[in-house]
């Protein structure tokens, strides 16, 4: 099947070829407008997405499309800045495609970001929050079709994002005196955002948050045996609760108020690796 093991292990072998790859201690998904992180990689090496088989260019704002190799806080790390997402046109294994090619390069601890709508009333825009688990309402599960070599064929998600690492995360947003809520994340298809009456009934359902990514690469996670941990930036109040519409444009904005104090924990969570 495309965008399996044996895909995976071919762009990892890719990845090698072109930069100088230890053994990363983890690998850092960064979501719409979190891309700044980057910059605080020391001796970083980086490939364009299109150099990478079965990687997509990433079409939209605020995701650069590029894959960094370099250490935050003295230790090695890969930082994927942007997605290919489903409401690209893209299947959901291609969409976490990239949580296989990290497992190929050996990588079993995976922290991913991404820019959400609040549902729950207490989230203002520019909160972060620890994603404590996830309900996926793509219409799609990045499994489905035969077992890849590695997988497990019926993952069990009674934990998707590992205690353990949320541990550190709490710990790491502490020490950084950066504030974390927690909360339930759910992954809608896209591209358009939530009508008030999907919010509600996205409230009703036990939501705090909605996106347009990650749900995916946590059940590849799971099925890979990764672990996995997730932090959402809150870029907007979901589509009803504060009067205004939602504009991609004040997604990104609020992204940028908020990357020094998601840089400051994701250094702090590697560290505590
Ligand atoms: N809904 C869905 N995805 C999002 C939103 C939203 O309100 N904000 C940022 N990504």
């Amino acid at each position: 099947m495309p965008w399996g093991a044996d895909a995976a292990n071919e762009a990892a072998a890719v990845i090698r070829a072109k930069l100088r790859v230890g053994s990363p201690v983890a690998a850092i998904v960064l979501g719409s407008g979190l891309g700044d992180l980057v910059g605080r990689l020391r001796d970083a090496q980086s490939l364009s997405y299109t150099d990478i088989p079965g990687f997509s260019a990433t079409a939209v704002d605020g995701h650069a499309g590029t894959l960094t190799v370099g250490t935050l806080a003295g230790r090695e790390v890969v930082a994927l800045a942007g997605r290919f997402h489903m409401y690209e046109g893209h299947v959901a294994r291609a969409a976490a495609f990239p949580v296989r090619v990290m497992h190929a390069l050996g990588i079993r601890t995976l922290f991913v970001s991404n820019a959400a709508g609040g549902l729950n009333p207490s989230f203002e825009p520019g909160t972060l929050v620890l994603i404590d688990d996830q309900i996926n309402l793509t219409g799609q599960n990045p499994l489905t079709g035969p077992v890849e070599r590695g997988d497990l064929r019926f993952p069990d998600l009674s934990a998707p994002y590992s205690p353990r690492l949320q541990a550190l995360v709490v710990a790491a947003a502490k020490e950084v005196g950066v504030p974390l809520k927690r909360g339930v994340y759910v992954g809608l298809m896209g591209p358009v955002y939530e009508t008030p009456a999907e919010v509600r009934m996205l409230q009703t359902l036990g939501a705090d948050l909605t996106g347009m990514s990650t749900v995916s690469e946590a059940i590849v996670a799971a099925a890979l045996r990764m672990e996995f941990v997730g932090v959402s930036l809150v870029t907007n109040k979901a589509a009803g609760l504060s009067g205004e519409p939602v504009r991609h444009e004040d997604v990104m904005v609020a992204a940028g108020r908020a990357a020094k104090g998601f840089g400051e924990l994701v250094e702090r969570f590697v560290q505590l690796l």
